[in-house]
């Protein structure tokens, strides 16, 4: 974590947010998939030398909560700490995740701040007392609107359901306080029509904007029949409606709220408004239309963007545990690591639509793309410099075409990531990665550097060959390492590079296409496969 002293600067640092995960029970791909998204991005950032915040949390109270704790014998507190500590928290280690807080909604930071806000929206005259009568689904939390169900099947037939769950919503008769969300619909639709960049993927501005053009109707901030939740101070038998809680992780973890002059308000002003809301695609509205709306409400400014991701599916279906769906992250990352379940997940699906995972298609791309191209092209280029020149890079000769070919392709690529990057378009960012490894390996084929040095003759060309193949590592080192940081770390090592040029992390994605960086005399070394063979136990689907 940063100290609070480079806070005060006032550069505005880049932030990203997953949303906060309930704890109702464990952690499935699918949460990881967010945190691994932003932890991507977030790394990648902070390599353009950018002063970034990455944060992540997990989102503790209501009725889902509040069950699972009943269900479990144990208070909901118990509830949260056990499930926090058992699995919240190790599922960051789990996949790697570099992020720099973690908020629970429990916190008294985040209570405090949480009730703050809301005396202030009341201040500003956007909430009063009324009934509230409606569907309400505990699973995703949400008040529902009629045209929000459909027609259930099954069990349910004849009955409406929630399309996520499949279940019927509750009905609910509470008196409520209720949240002028109507009076913000015309200001959100011209935020978003100036902005277009303010919600993506295209579909999910789409929704948006339709979902907006209907018309907002008020609804209920607060809950009178659940007790686990953030009391109102103004009314304390009612505690805050839970995603009127949750969203507000985002300002709160970051100091909202906090006294002037203080540490905390310095890092909410140089860091809020939020650059990147990850968020997965069913929750887009609680993100793209009540958030804003209550951050005008209290006079805030609204976030950059809200980029809404698709689901990992399994039978055509959202993964979930509740559908026993769910896999654990470390069922797959204790079989292929978790640089591999990194690399899969942004590469193998498009940010921003649907995805199914299948062990055999992990298994192939890790043999194909990881063990056999990048491992293989590592191992292959430390071990020669290791039995050719004793370890110690060569010098390069003149570059022939063949030399030019990957030169400008490890340029144009690391040109074309970072655009990728920008656009959250990961996949592409990655492909570009991979096509200066695929390059290089086809061109190691072709010219052959073990034939070449049968004949002391050919020892310059030999040195070029060297030479190309380590520097190319050395740009895609660190071009990868926001993705895979664990295994690009061990590879800078073996390229010496970290003793000619200095930490991985500290090299800028900007200047990794330039050629020439790694110094002739750095000491490579042969190290493990940077991607192992599998072992034979593959979990079965
Ligand atoms: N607690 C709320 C979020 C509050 S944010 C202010 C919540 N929690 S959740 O645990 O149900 O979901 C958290 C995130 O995980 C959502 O973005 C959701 O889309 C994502 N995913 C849950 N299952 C998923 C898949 N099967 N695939 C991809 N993402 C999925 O909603």
């Amino acid at each position: 974590m940063s100290g609070a002293g480079e806070w005060l600067a006032s550069e505005k640092a880049f932030y990203v947010t997953t949303p906060i995960y309930y704890v109702n029970d464990a952690p499935h791909i699918g949460h990881a998939y967010t945190t691994t998204a932003g932890d991507f991005l977030t790394r990648w950032h902070r390599q353009r030398g950018e002063k970034v915040w990455y944060l992540t949390g997990v989102d503790e109270h209501g009725t889902k909560v509040q069950r699972a704790a009943d269900a479990g014998g144990v208070t909901p507190q118990q509830w949260v700490d056990r499930l926090v500590e058992q699995s919240w928290l190790p599922v960051l280690e789990t996949v790697d995740a570099a992020n720099d807080d973690f908020i629970r909604t429990t916190q008294s930071r985040h209570v405090e701040r949480v009730q703050k806000f809301w005396e202030k929206v009341r201040d500003n005259g956007f909430v009063y007392s009324d009934a509230y009568e409606g569907p309400y689904c505990v699973g995703c939390e949400e008040f529902k609107f009629p045209g929000d169900l459909i027609e259930g099947t099954g069990e349910f037939e004849g009955q409406m359901v929630c399309p996520v769950h499949g279940k019927p919503a509750e009905e609910l008769r509470e008196d409520n306080w209720f949240f002028k969300l109507s009076a913000f619909g015309d200001r959100l639709i011209e935020h978003y029509e100036a902005h277009p960049n303010a919600v993506r993927p295209q579909s999910a501005y789409n929704e948006v904007m339709a979902f907006l053009r209907k018309g907002l109707v008020d609804i209920s901030m607060s809950r009178s029949s659940v007790d686990w939740g953030i009391p109102l101070t103004w009314d304390p038998e009612q505690v805050v409606y839970v995603w009127f809680d949750a969203l507000l992780n985002y300002a709160t973890a970051v100091g909202y709220g906090s006294e002037p002059g203080t540490d905390e308000a310095a890092r909410y002003a140089t860091t809020w408004p939020a650059d990147v809301h990850l968020v997965g695609k069913d929750i887009l509205r609680f993100h793209a239309v009540y958030w804003p709306a209550m951050l005008l409400a209290a006079d805030q400014p609204m976030p950059k963007q809200v980029f809404a991701h698709g689901w990992l599916l399994v039978g055509g279906e959202k993964m979930s545990k509740s559908k026993l769906t769910g896999i654990a992250p470390e069922q797959i990352i204790d079989h292929f690591g978790s640089d591999a379940f990194r690399y899969y997940f942004m590469r193998a699906i498009s940010f921003g639509q649907d995805g199914s995972f299948s062990w055999e298609d992990m298994t192939a791309r890790y043999t194909s793309e990881l063990a056999n191209g990048l491992g293989n092209l590592a191992s292959r280029a430390t071990a020669m410099v290791g039995k050719y020149r004793d370890g110690v890079l060569p010098e390069a000769g003149p570059l022939t075409a063949a030399e030019d070919a990957v030169v400008e392709r490890l340029a144009a690529a690391s040109v074309a990531a970072d655009r990728a990057m920008d656009e959250l378009d990961f996949a592409t960012a990655i492909g570009e990665v991979r096509s200066v490894v695929e390059l290089v390996n086809q061109y190691v084929t072709e010219v052959e550097p073990w034939v070449l040095a049968k004949d002391e003759a050919n020892a310059q060309r030999l040195d070029t060959v060297l030479y190309t193949m380590c520097e190319a590592l050395r740009g895609v080192a660190v071009l990868y390492n926001p993705l895979m940081p664990k295994a690009m770390s061990s590879l800078w090592q073996h390229l010496g590079a970290h003793e000619a040029l200095g930490e991985l992390g500290a090299q800028r994605v900007s200047e990794a296409g330039r050629w020439g960086q790694l110094p002739a005399g750095a000491h490579v070394t042969k190290g493990y496969a940077l991607f192992p063979r599998l072992p034979d136990d593959a979990p079965e689907s």
